[in-house]
Protein backbone atom coordinates (compact mmCIF):
# COMPACT_ATOMS: atom_id res chain seq x y z
CA UNK A 1 0.00 0.00 0.00
CA UNK A 2 1.58 3.44 -0.73
CA UNK A 3 0.47 5.60 2.04
CA UNK A 4 2.62 2.20 4.13
CA UNK A 5 6.05 3.13 2.40
CA UNK A 6 5.34 6.61 3.98
CA UNK A 7 6.32 4.91 7.25
CA UNK A 8 8.76 2.71 6.13
CA UNK A 9 9.88 -0.66 7.17
CA UNK A 10 12.11 -2.19 10.02
CA UNK A 11 13.36 -6.07 10.30
CA UNK A 12 11.89 -8.70 13.07
CA UNK A 13 14.70 -11.26 12.58
CA UNK A 14 14.87 -12.00 9.20
CA UNK A 15 11.70 -10.42 8.32
CA UNK A 16 10.68 -7.09 6.78
CA UNK A 17 7.39 -5.77 8.18
CA UNK A 18 5.64 -2.23 7.51
CA UNK A 19 6.29 -0.15 10.65
CA UNK A 20 2.07 0.35 11.56
CA UNK A 21 1.05 -3.08 12.54
CA UNK A 22 -1.82 -4.12 14.54
CA UNK A 23 -2.61 -5.59 18.54
CA UNK A 24 -4.79 -7.91 18.48
CA UNK A 25 -5.29 -7.85 22.22
CA UNK A 26 -8.49 -5.92 21.79
CA UNK A 27 -10.31 -8.63 20.22
CA UNK A 28 -11.27 -10.59 23.23
CA UNK A 29 -14.21 -9.47 25.20
CA UNK A 30 -14.09 -7.24 28.05
CA UNK A 31 -11.08 -7.17 30.14
CA UNK A 32 -9.40 -8.73 27.83
CA UNK A 33 -11.89 -12.13 28.46
CA UNK A 34 -13.77 -14.28 27.00
CA UNK A 35 -15.45 -14.10 23.06
CA UNK A 36 -15.67 -10.85 21.84
CA UNK A 37 -19.26 -8.67 21.86
CA UNK A 38 -19.05 -8.88 18.28
CA UNK A 39 -17.54 -11.87 16.72
CA UNK A 40 -17.93 -10.56 13.03
CA UNK A 41 -16.89 -7.44 13.88
CA UNK A 42 -13.52 -8.68 15.23
CA UNK A 43 -13.12 -10.87 11.91
CA UNK A 44 -13.73 -7.59 9.75
CA UNK A 45 -10.74 -5.31 11.81
CA UNK A 46 -8.33 -8.43 11.20
CA UNK A 47 -9.19 -8.74 7.60
CA UNK A 48 -9.57 -4.78 6.95
CA UNK A 49 -5.80 -4.75 8.54
CA UNK A 50 -4.57 -7.58 6.05
CA UNK A 51 -6.55 -5.35 3.02
CA UNK A 52 -4.79 -1.81 4.34
CA UNK A 53 -1.71 -3.69 4.04
CA UNK A 54 -0.86 -4.53 7.38
CA UNK A 55 1.75 -7.49 7.52
CA UNK A 56 2.49 -7.42 11.36
CA UNK A 57 0.24 -8.87 14.15
CA UNK A 58 0.82 -8.99 17.79
CA UNK A 59 -0.82 -11.78 20.01
CA UNK A 60 -0.88 -13.99 22.38
CA UNK A 61 -3.07 -16.98 23.46
CA UNK A 62 -3.18 -15.82 27.06
CA UNK A 63 -6.10 -12.86 25.42
CA UNK A 64 -9.41 -14.55 26.18
CA UNK A 65 -7.83 -17.23 26.73
CA UNK A 66 -7.37 -18.59 22.94
CA UNK A 67 -9.55 -16.31 21.68
CA UNK A 68 -7.91 -13.95 19.84
CA UNK A 69 -5.95 -16.45 18.48
CA UNK A 70 -8.75 -18.48 17.26
CA UNK A 71 -10.05 -15.67 15.44
CA UNK A 72 -7.30 -14.15 14.34
CA UNK A 73 -7.00 -18.11 12.72
CA UNK A 74 -10.46 -17.85 11.30
CA UNK A 75 -10.27 -14.83 9.84
CA UNK A 76 -6.50 -15.30 8.58
CA UNK A 77 -5.22 -19.08 7.89
CA UNK A 78 -4.22 -19.86 5.66
CA UNK A 79 -1.57 -17.06 6.36
CA UNK A 80 -0.42 -15.30 3.18
CA UNK A 81 3.26 -15.52 3.38
CA UNK A 82 4.20 -11.44 4.20
CA UNK A 83 2.34 -11.68 6.98
CA UNK A 84 4.32 -11.81 10.81
CA UNK A 85 2.26 -12.73 13.98
CA UNK A 86 4.03 -12.19 16.67
CA UNK A 87 3.31 -14.05 20.13
CA UNK A 88 3.76 -14.08 23.70
CA UNK A 89 4.21 -16.41 26.36
CA UNK A 90 4.48 -16.49 30.34
CA UNK A 91 1.42 -15.65 31.52
CA UNK A 92 -1.68 -17.57 32.26
CA UNK A 93 -5.30 -15.84 33.20
CA UNK A 94 -7.36 -17.19 35.80
CA UNK A 95 -10.85 -18.44 36.22
CA UNK A 96 -11.40 -14.69 37.49
CA UNK A 97 -9.55 -13.31 34.35
CA UNK A 98 -6.58 -12.40 36.37
CA UNK A 99 -3.10 -12.53 34.95
CA UNK A 100 -0.83 -14.76 36.44
CA UNK A 101 2.85 -15.29 35.89
CA UNK A 102 3.76 -19.03 33.73
CA UNK A 103 7.15 -18.79 33.54
CA UNK A 104 8.50 -22.79 33.88
CA UNK A 105 9.80 -24.53 31.57
CA UNK A 106 6.96 -26.71 31.08
CA UNK A 107 4.47 -23.69 31.30
CA UNK A 108 6.49 -22.12 28.40
CA UNK A 109 6.42 -24.83 26.47
CA UNK A 110 2.96 -25.28 26.58
CA UNK A 111 2.20 -21.71 25.94
CA UNK A 112 4.38 -22.39 22.31
CA UNK A 113 2.42 -25.49 21.72
CA UNK A 114 -1.53 -23.58 22.58
CA UNK A 115 -0.15 -20.57 20.16
CA UNK A 116 0.89 -23.22 17.28
CA UNK A 117 -2.59 -24.97 18.11
CA UNK A 118 -4.71 -21.85 18.50
CA UNK A 119 -3.23 -19.63 15.49
CA UNK A 120 -2.87 -22.91 13.14
CA UNK A 121 1.12 -22.94 12.59
CA UNK A 122 4.01 -25.08 12.65
CA UNK A 123 6.50 -22.56 13.42
CA UNK A 124 5.69 -19.34 15.36
CA UNK A 125 7.94 -16.73 13.58
CA UNK A 126 8.31 -14.65 16.66
CA UNK A 127 7.67 -15.06 20.47
CA UNK A 128 8.26 -12.92 23.18
CA UNK A 129 9.13 -13.60 26.51
CA UNK A 130 6.75 -11.77 28.90
CA UNK A 131 8.23 -11.27 31.84
CA UNK A 132 6.03 -10.86 34.94
CA UNK A 133 8.74 -10.00 37.81
CA UNK A 134 6.26 -6.88 38.62
CA UNK A 135 3.22 -7.13 36.12
CA UNK A 136 3.07 -3.47 35.30
CA UNK A 137 6.34 -2.21 35.21
CA UNK A 138 10.22 -3.81 33.92
CA UNK A 139 11.83 -4.99 37.04
CA UNK A 140 15.77 -6.73 37.64
CA UNK A 141 15.65 -10.23 38.02
CA UNK A 142 17.38 -12.89 35.94
CA UNK A 143 15.26 -14.69 33.07
CA UNK A 144 17.87 -17.02 32.61
CA UNK A 145 15.75 -20.02 32.95
CA UNK A 146 12.60 -18.88 30.52
CA UNK A 147 15.04 -17.84 28.05
CA UNK A 148 17.05 -20.27 27.58
CA UNK A 149 13.73 -22.90 27.86
CA UNK A 150 13.05 -20.53 24.97
CA UNK A 151 15.89 -20.78 23.24
CA UNK A 152 15.54 -25.02 23.44
CA UNK A 153 12.55 -24.38 21.37
CA UNK A 154 13.76 -22.76 19.17
CA UNK A 155 16.34 -25.15 18.53
CA UNK A 156 14.23 -27.75 18.57
CA UNK A 157 11.84 -25.42 15.21
CA UNK A 158 9.10 -24.68 17.00
CA UNK A 159 9.86 -20.56 16.88
CA UNK A 160 11.83 -18.99 14.48
CA UNK A 161 12.63 -15.47 16.61
CA UNK A 162 12.41 -14.43 20.16
CA UNK A 163 12.02 -11.10 21.52
CA UNK A 164 11.21 -9.79 25.46
CA UNK A 165 8.45 -7.91 26.71
CA UNK A 166 7.87 -6.20 29.76
CA UNK A 167 12.07 -6.18 29.56
CA UNK A 168 14.64 -3.90 31.37
CA UNK A 169 18.10 -2.95 29.69
CA UNK A 170 19.88 -5.80 31.97
CA UNK A 171 17.25 -8.39 31.27
CA UNK A 172 17.97 -7.68 27.44
CA UNK A 173 21.74 -8.23 27.40
CA UNK A 174 21.21 -11.20 29.75
CA UNK A 175 18.98 -12.34 26.47
CA UNK A 176 21.46 -11.81 23.98
CA UNK A 177 23.97 -13.59 25.82
CA UNK A 178 21.92 -16.81 25.11
CA UNK A 179 20.22 -16.30 21.68
CA UNK A 180 19.46 -13.53 19.36
CA UNK A 181 16.63 -10.91 20.40
CA UNK A 182 15.09 -9.82 17.33
CA UNK A 183 12.15 -7.15 19.07
CA UNK A 184 11.35 -5.50 22.59
CA UNK A 185 7.57 -4.96 23.22
CA UNK A 186 7.14 -2.32 26.53
CA UNK A 187 5.25 0.09 27.95
CA UNK A 188 5.88 3.48 25.55
CA UNK A 189 3.98 6.15 24.69
CA UNK A 190 3.54 10.22 24.91
CA UNK A 191 3.19 9.37 28.84
CA UNK A 192 5.51 6.89 29.25
CA UNK A 193 9.11 7.57 28.29
CA UNK A 194 11.20 5.40 30.58
CA UNK A 195 12.45 3.81 27.98
CA UNK A 196 13.78 6.44 26.02
CA UNK A 197 17.86 5.46 26.21
CA UNK A 198 16.70 1.81 25.69
CA UNK A 199 14.78 2.32 22.23
CA UNK A 200 17.75 4.28 21.16
CA UNK A 201 20.33 1.71 22.31
CA UNK A 202 18.06 -1.01 20.55
CA UNK A 203 17.62 0.55 17.34
CA UNK A 204 21.80 0.59 17.39
CA UNK A 205 21.90 -2.89 17.58
CA UNK A 206 19.50 -3.00 14.86
CA UNK A 207 16.81 -4.44 17.23
CA UNK A 208 12.68 -3.63 16.52
CA UNK A 209 11.39 -1.37 19.60
CA UNK A 210 7.29 -1.85 20.11
CA UNK A 211 5.58 0.46 22.31
CA UNK A 212 2.30 -1.38 23.73
CA UNK A 213 -0.28 1.03 24.66
CA UNK A 214 0.78 3.18 22.42
CA UNK A 215 -2.69 5.06 22.47
CA UNK A 216 -2.55 4.72 26.29
CA UNK A 217 -4.08 1.19 26.72
CA UNK A 218 -6.91 1.20 29.30
CA UNK A 219 -6.67 4.49 29.94
CA UNK A 220 -6.44 6.63 26.82
CA UNK A 221 -4.02 9.40 26.35
CA UNK A 222 -5.50 12.63 27.10
CA UNK A 223 -3.36 16.17 27.20
CA UNK A 224 -4.70 19.43 25.94
CA UNK A 225 -1.31 20.03 24.27
CA UNK A 226 -2.18 16.87 22.11
CA UNK A 227 -5.97 17.63 21.59
CA UNK A 228 -4.34 21.32 20.12
CA UNK A 229 -1.96 19.90 18.09
CA UNK A 230 -4.29 17.30 16.10
CA UNK A 231 -7.24 20.41 15.67
CA UNK A 232 -4.20 22.43 13.94
CA UNK A 233 -3.08 19.69 11.66
CA UNK A 234 -6.78 18.14 11.13
CA UNK A 235 -5.78 15.02 12.39
CA UNK A 236 -7.26 13.05 15.25
CA UNK A 237 -5.22 13.00 19.04
CA UNK A 238 -4.45 9.28 18.49
CA UNK A 239 -3.34 9.91 15.21
CA UNK A 240 -0.61 12.64 16.07
CA UNK A 241 0.26 10.54 19.48
CA UNK A 242 0.82 7.43 16.80
CA UNK A 243 2.55 10.08 14.48
CA UNK A 244 4.96 10.72 17.18
CA UNK A 245 6.20 7.25 17.79
CA UNK A 246 6.61 7.09 14.40
CA UNK A 247 8.98 9.93 14.17
CA UNK A 248 10.90 8.69 17.89
CA UNK A 249 12.84 6.51 16.07
CA UNK A 250 13.04 4.27 12.51
CA UNK A 251 13.26 1.21 15.07
CA UNK A 252 9.61 1.64 16.22
CA UNK A 253 7.22 -0.44 15.10
CA UNK A 254 3.51 0.17 15.81
CA UNK A 255 0.72 -1.99 16.90
CA UNK A 256 -1.77 -0.19 18.17
CA UNK A 257 -5.18 -2.29 19.14
CA UNK A 258 -8.95 -1.70 18.45
CA UNK A 259 -12.15 -3.57 18.04
CA UNK A 260 -13.60 -0.74 15.52
CA UNK A 261 -13.11 -1.07 11.91
CA UNK A 262 -13.52 2.70 11.70
CA UNK A 263 -10.31 3.07 14.55
CA UNK A 264 -8.32 0.58 12.73
CA UNK A 265 -8.81 2.94 9.74
CA UNK A 266 -8.39 6.08 11.45
CA UNK A 267 -5.00 4.54 13.34
CA UNK A 268 -3.39 3.52 10.37
CA UNK A 269 -3.77 7.07 8.53
CA UNK A 270 -1.26 8.03 10.95
CA UNK A 271 1.57 7.20 8.34
CA UNK A 272 0.37 9.93 6.17
CA UNK A 273 0.61 12.56 8.92
CA UNK A 274 4.12 14.31 9.07
CA UNK A 275 4.61 15.92 12.35
CA UNK A 276 7.07 19.34 12.02
CA UNK A 277 9.74 19.43 14.14
CA UNK A 278 7.90 22.20 16.07
CA UNK A 279 5.32 19.84 16.91
CA UNK A 280 7.06 17.66 18.06
CA UNK A 281 9.03 19.63 20.17
CA UNK A 282 6.08 20.67 22.08
CA UNK A 283 4.88 17.08 22.96
CA UNK A 284 8.55 16.46 23.54
CA UNK A 285 7.46 18.62 26.11
CA UNK A 286 4.04 17.48 27.34
CA UNK A 287 3.01 16.46 30.59
CA UNK A 288 0.70 13.72 30.49
CA UNK A 289 -2.19 15.61 31.38
CA UNK A 290 -1.61 18.83 30.27
N1 LIG B 1 3.41 -7.13 26.13
C1 LIG B 1 2.47 -6.69 26.90
O1 LIG B 1 2.53 -6.81 28.13
C2 LIG B 1 1.28 -6.02 26.29
C3 LIG B 1 0.36 -5.36 27.12
C4 LIG B 1 -0.70 -4.73 26.52
C5 LIG B 1 -0.87 -4.75 25.16
N2 LIG B 1 0.01 -5.43 24.38
C6 LIG B 1 -0.12 -5.44 22.90
O2 LIG B 1 -0.11 -4.09 22.47
C7 LIG B 1 -1.24 -3.86 21.63
C8 LIG B 1 -1.67 -2.42 21.79
O3 LIG B 1 -2.09 -2.18 23.12
P1 LIG B 1 -3.60 -1.95 23.55
O4 LIG B 1 -4.52 -2.42 22.48
O5 LIG B 1 -3.76 -2.52 24.89
O6 LIG B 1 -3.67 -0.39 23.76
P2 LIG B 1 -3.64 0.87 22.78
O7 LIG B 1 -3.33 0.47 21.40
O8 LIG B 1 -2.81 1.88 23.45
O9 LIG B 1 -5.13 1.40 22.89
C9 LIG B 1 -6.23 0.59 22.70
C10 LIG B 1 -7.43 1.33 23.27
O10 LIG B 1 -7.63 2.53 22.54
C11 LIG B 1 -8.88 2.52 21.88
N3 LIG B 1 -8.66 3.04 20.53
C12 LIG B 1 -7.91 2.50 19.55
N4 LIG B 1 -7.89 3.29 18.47
C13 LIG B 1 -8.65 4.35 18.77
C14 LIG B 1 -9.02 5.51 18.05
N5 LIG B 1 -8.59 5.72 16.81
N6 LIG B 1 -9.83 6.42 18.67
C15 LIG B 1 -10.26 6.22 19.93
N7 LIG B 1 -9.94 5.13 20.66
C16 LIG B 1 -9.14 4.21 20.08
C17 LIG B 1 -9.32 1.09 21.88
O11 LIG B 1 -10.73 0.99 21.94
P3 LIG B 1 -11.60 0.49 20.66
O12 LIG B 1 -11.51 -0.99 20.63
O13 LIG B 1 -12.96 0.99 21.00
O14 LIG B 1 -11.01 1.14 19.46
C18 LIG B 1 -8.70 0.55 23.15
O15 LIG B 1 -9.51 0.86 24.26
C19 LIG B 1 -2.27 -4.86 22.11
O16 LIG B 1 -3.28 -5.08 21.14
C20 LIG B 1 -1.40 -6.07 22.38
O17 LIG B 1 -1.19 -6.79 21.18
C21 LIG B 1 1.08 -6.04 24.93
Amino acid sequence: MSHFRQAGTFTLGDRTVNRMGYGAMQLAGTGVFGPPKDHAAALAVLRAAREAGVNHIDTSDFYGPHVTNRIIREALHPYADDLVIVTKVGALRGEDASWKPAQSPAQLEQAVHDNLRNLGLDVLEVVNLRIMGDVHAPSEGSIEPQFSALATLQQQGLIRHLGLSNATATQVAEARRIAPVVCVQNQFNLAHREDDALVEALGAQGIAYVPFFPLGGFTPLQSQTLSDAAARLDATPMQVALAWLLARAPNILLIPGTSSTTHLRENLAAVELVLSADVIAELDGMTPFS
